[in-house]
C-alpha cells in the first residue's frame, strides 16, 4: 500500500529553538519514515504579522540548517518555500471563494494573535491564514499534519474546506482528503520563565546554543519558590527544571523527584544535571549544524531540490482541480 503523506510547515523566525524541536520538529523526523514527507516553509504567511521582507531569506536558510541538523532528510522529504510554487497563490483564491468571513473569525488562534499583538486593523490576508494553510495542505494531499496544539483549528478549517470543495465540484469522486492533525507528547515546552516558549518572549533555549550558554540560561531559570535554601523540599509538579528533566533526563525522573522532596537535592545541582542533560541531547544537532554553516550552497540546492519536487505534484493537483471545476 502506498504510504500515506505527511504535509508538515513552518514560518521562517530564523534559529529553532527546543519548544519548536518538541512541539513538532521531533514528530517530523521521527515519522519521516512511515510516512511520505513533504516540509513547507511558509513565507508568506510571514506577511501576515510582519510587511517587512528584509529577514525572510536569512531566516529561511536558518530554520533549514536547523531542520537539517535535527534530522530532517530532504531526500525522503523535501523542503520547500510555499512562494515559489505559483499554484499556492491560485488555489488560495479558489478556497477563499470556500469559507465565510464569520467562520475565519470564529478562529482562536486569530484571536489569541490579535490579543497578544495588539493588532487593531487585520487585513483581508490575515484573516485568510488558514485558507492559506489550506491551501499548503490540500495541494500536495496531506493526509495527516504534524504540528504544535495551536494549529487545530487551522487543521478543522482546512477539512471544512477540503469537504467543501469535494460536494460541490467533485460529484463522482473527491479529490482531496480531510487530513488530521498529530500533536506530539510535549505539545507545549515551558521558557525559561515559566511561560510558553517564544522568542518574543525571549526565554528561549536554541537548538544551537552552546553548552556554556545553556549552563547559564538554566542558572536563571525560575523554580519552586518556596524552596529558597539548599535542603528546603521542592514541588517537582510545579518546577520547570522538572518539566525539563522529564523530557530530557527521563532515566533520572524518579531519583530526581524523591531527592527534591525531601530537600537532599538542590537546585543548583538539580540545574547542573538538567543542563548536562540538554546538552548530550543538542550536541548531535550543533555538530551537524555546523556542517551545513561550512556548505549553504548544499542548504540552497536541497531547498531548490525540494521545490522541483513540491512543484511537480502541485501542478498535478492544480490541473485536476481546474478540470473538477470545469475551467480552462
Ligand atoms: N501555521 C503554521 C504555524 O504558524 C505554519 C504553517 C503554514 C503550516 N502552513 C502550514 C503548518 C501547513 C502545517 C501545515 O506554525
Amino acid at each position: 500500500m502506498a504510504k500515506k503523506r505527511i504535509l508538515s510547515g513552518m514560518r521562517p523566525t530564523g534559529k529553532l529553538h527546543l519548544g519548536n524541536y518538541v512541539g513538532a520538529l521531533e514528530n517530523w523526523t521521527k515519522l519521516q519514515d512511515e510516512y511520505q514527507s513533504f516540509h513547507l516553509i511558509a513565507d508568506y504567511h510571514v506577511l501576515t504579522t510582519d510587511l517587512s521582507t528584509d529577514e525572510i531569506y536569512n531566516n529561511t536558510i536558518e530554520m533549514v540548517i536547523d531542520w537539517l541538523a535535527a534530522g530532517l532528510e530532504p531526500e525522503k522529504a523535501p523542503i520547500f518555500r510555499q512562494s515559489q510554487i505559483k499554484e499556492h497563490t491560485e488555489l488560495f483564491l479558489i478556497f477563499s471563494m470556500l469559507i465565510t468571513k464569520a467562520r475565519l473569525e470564529r478562529n482562536p488562534t486569530l484571536k489569541e494573535q490579535v490579543r497578544d499583538l495588539n493588532i487593531e486593523n487585520l487585513t483581508y490576508g490575515h484573516l485568510g491564514y488558514p485558507v492559506l494553510q489550506a491551501v499548503d495542505i490540500l495541494l500536495y494531499k496531506g493526509d495527516v499534519v504534524p504540528v504544535g496544539e495551536d494549529q487545530l483549528p487551522h487543521i478543522e478549517i482546512t477539512r471544512e474546506i477540503a469537504r467543501r470543495f469535494n460536494n460541490q465540484y467533485c460529484s463522482d469522486e473527491p479529490i482531496f482528503p480531510e487530513p488530521e492533525g498529530k500533536i506530539t507528547q510535549f505539545a507545549r515546552l515551558p521558557g525559561l520563565d515559566g511561560n510558553r516558549m517564544s522568542k518574543s518572549l525571549g526565554n528561549t533555549i536554541f537548538l544551537s546554543d552552546e553548552p556554556d550558554v545553556v549552563n547559564q540560561k538554566l542558572r536563571k531559570a525560575v523554580t519552586d519558590p518556596q524552596k529558597v535554601r539548599k535542603n528546603d523540599p521542592g514541588r517537582p509538579e510545579i518546577c520547570l527544571v522538572f518539566t525539563y528533566h522529564k523530557k530530557f533526563n527521563p532515566e533520572e525522573l524518579g531519583e530526581i523527584e524523591t531527592n527534591c522532596r525531601s530537600g537532599a537535592l538542590g537546585c543548583v545541582e538539580c540545574k547542573t544535571k538538567c543542563s548536562a542533560k540538554m546538552n548530550q541531547f543538542l550536541a548531535p544537532i550543533i555538530e551537524r549544524r555546523k556542517k551545513y554553516e561550512a556548505n549553504l550552497d548544499l542548504v540552497k540546492s536541497i531547498i531548490n531540490d525540494g521545490e522541483q519536487k513540491a512543484r511537480a505534484i502541485a501542478e498535478v493537483t492544480m490541473k485536476e482541480v481546474h478540470q473538477k471545476m470545469k475551467i480552462g
